[in-house]
């Protein structure tokens, strides 16, 4: 049977050993049979420049792009940073906010 809900999962911690990512791996783990969560990977994203978006859009960019479109919900997990939330998530946010349709 194939998963109803689709759910990507986005942390917001590069951290090897992330408590935020380790939430949604056991999520993941927990996930009921009908739901699948799949992992966004931030890792790779640049940081947002509209130029670079006018020229070609990063692959990391279009990967994530893609990923959101695709899924039903996503679940965030983050650290607070200074009181808001990481650069290296604000910046994802960013980016797929300004994707062409
Ligand atoms: C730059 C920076 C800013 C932080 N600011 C806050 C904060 O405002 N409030 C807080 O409770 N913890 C703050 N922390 C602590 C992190 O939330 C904490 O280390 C968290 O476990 C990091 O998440 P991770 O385990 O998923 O990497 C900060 C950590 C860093 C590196």
């Amino acid at each position: 049977m194939s998963a109803s809900v689709k759910v990507l999962g986005i942390s917001g911690s590069l951290r090897r050993n992330s408590y935020n990512t380790a939430a949604l791996r056991a999520a993941q783990e927990l996930a009921p049979p009908d739901m699948r969560i799949e992992m966004a990977d931030l890792s790779a994203i640049p940081l947002y420049n509209q130029d670079e978006q006018d020229r070609q859009v990063p692959e990391s960019v279009a990967r994530l792009v893609a990923q959101v479109q695709a899924a039903d919900a996503i679940l965030f997990a983050t650290p607070e940073y200074n009181y808001s939330v990481p650069g290296v998530l604000k910046n994802a946010i960013d980016w797929v906010s300004r994707a062409k349709p």
